[in-house]
């Protein structure tokens, strides 16, 4: 019995080293730089949802996740972005605080919902009711009831020990804020100047309560997917640029970028102790669309599971959507809207090592300010 607990002692201890000292063989910085984050919060839509939108609406099931581990929960047949920036800060696979079962939330959590817009305008039916500010409503539940918690128990010593999955106070003053978001939004000139708006307020409410780190990444090239591409040649008056992406979409994906970069601009110079990074994540993924060939997949405009938008999800009859190609690791999207694992860890590869971030800094080093 002894030696098992010593063992296993020794086993936490190991994990706690490799993990919390950030010495880990896939990060992108080595050296002294590493930031040595201990936790990730992450905000935005689908595309870094682990979780959320299949634990409150719908279970993302099989064939989700079929190249690794089935992991399934999100809308890829693997591993997506926030994923890979886990693995390369040394951090465990994040989890949204919706979803009861297996969690643990002691080196972050993941807020970030399907459907989720940037502004506070609900379609129902079409977009989640947890749009960013209620993601970060719910990020600031979470703080306090995680700091109360942490005080009960240390109030309670005498009783049999609470295994504590939730961060320590002093975590989440030194952890990463990163947020992906905008491709369920609508913009036109009515609306963008009030998205951007609710944009920053939220960012706000984030800084004011003590989050330091943020890596923000910009919206991708939503009009350039299947989805895009195959309804924009049904829908009389769509035009399809040289790339084949819907044009207009893609303005207006490229129009809320430039946005985007101005408002953390004027956020860096109104809070000077933060560390504001902007990722243009938007170029990596139109550079792999349109050079598909080049890079070694196949049709950008083809998917590999689903309708078109819907993958492994039960719909109103209880029936199963969804069957996969076998090949995955040769198709750029999978459901129609959303990247294949090998899409993913390709635009990843560029992400985390800060060839697409202003200021250049990777991922690891994002708390070091160089602007
Ligand atoms: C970190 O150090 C190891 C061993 O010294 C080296 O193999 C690896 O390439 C380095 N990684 C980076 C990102 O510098
Ligand atoms: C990582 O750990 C190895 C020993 O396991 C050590 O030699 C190396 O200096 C460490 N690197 C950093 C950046 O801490
Ligand atoms: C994943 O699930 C499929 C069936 O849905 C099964 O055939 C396969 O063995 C599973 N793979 C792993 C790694 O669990
Ligand atoms: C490094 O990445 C691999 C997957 O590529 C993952 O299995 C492993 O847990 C990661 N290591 C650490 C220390 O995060
Ligand atoms: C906004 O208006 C300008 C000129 O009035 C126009 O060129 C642009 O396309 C509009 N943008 C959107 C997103 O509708
Ligand atoms: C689901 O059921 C409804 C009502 O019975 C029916 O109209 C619809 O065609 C069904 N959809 C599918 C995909 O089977
Ligand atoms: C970052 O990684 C990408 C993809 O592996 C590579 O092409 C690029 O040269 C790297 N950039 C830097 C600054 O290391």
């Amino acid at each position: 019995m002894e030696s098992r607990l010593s063992i296993w002692a020794l086993g936490l201890l190991f994990f706690t080293l490799v993990v919390a000292d950030g010495n880990n063989s896939n990060s992108t910085s080595n050296g002294s730089r590493n930031c040595k984050f201990p936790a990730i919060f992450n905000f935005g839509d689908s595309h870094s949802d682990t979780g959320s939108s299949s634990a409150t609406f719908n279970f993302l099931q099989a064939p989700n996740g079929m190249s690794f581990r089935n992991y399934s929960k999100r809308s890829s047949d693997g591993r997506l972005i926030i994923d890979y920036i886990a693995e390369n800060l040394g951090l465990p696979y994040l989890d949204a605080p919706v979803d009861s079962i297996g969690t643990n939330f002691k080196h972050g959590a993941n807020f970030a919902t399907g459907g989720a817009r940037i502004s506070s305008d609900v379609i129902m039916g079409k977009t989640t009711p947890y749009h960013l500010g209620v993601q970060v409503s719910q990020f600031l539940q979470f703080k306090s009831r995680a700091i109360a918690l942490h005080k009960e128990l240390l109030n309670n010593k005498n009783n049999p020990p609470i295994e504590n999955k939730f961060p320590e106070p002093e975590v989440f003053s030194k952890a990463l804020y990163t947020i992906d978001i905008g491709g369920n939004d609508d913009f036109n000139n009515h609306t963008i100047s009030t998205t951007m708006d609710q944009f920053t307020n939220t960012l706000q409410r984030l800084l004011g309560d003590g989050a330091k780190y943020f890596w923000i990444h910009n919206t991708g090239p939503n009009g350039c997917g299947p989805f895009g591409h195959i309804n924009c040649k049904k829908e009389p008056g769509c035009v399809l640029d040289q790339n084949g992406c819907d044009k207009k979409w893609d303005e207006n994906s490229q129009a809320y970028n430039k946005l985007l970069k101005d408002r953390v601009s004027r956020l860096r110079a109104q809070y000077p102790d933060a560390v504001i990074t902007y990722v243009d994540i938007y170029s990596a993924k139109h550079k792999l669309i349109v050079n598909a060939k080049k890079y070694g997949f196949g049709d950008p405009f083809k998917f590999c599971c689903g309708n078109g938008y819907l993958c492994g999800q039960v719909d109103f009859n209880e029936t199963l959507l969804g069957t996969a190609c076998k090949d995955p690791q040769n198709y750029i999207n999978w459901d129609g809207i959303h990247y294949t694992q090998a899409a993913n860890r390709f635009v990843a590869n560029f992400v985390v090592n800060g060839s697409l971030s202003d200021p250049p800094v990777p991922v690891a080093e994002a708390c070091h300010k160089q602007y």
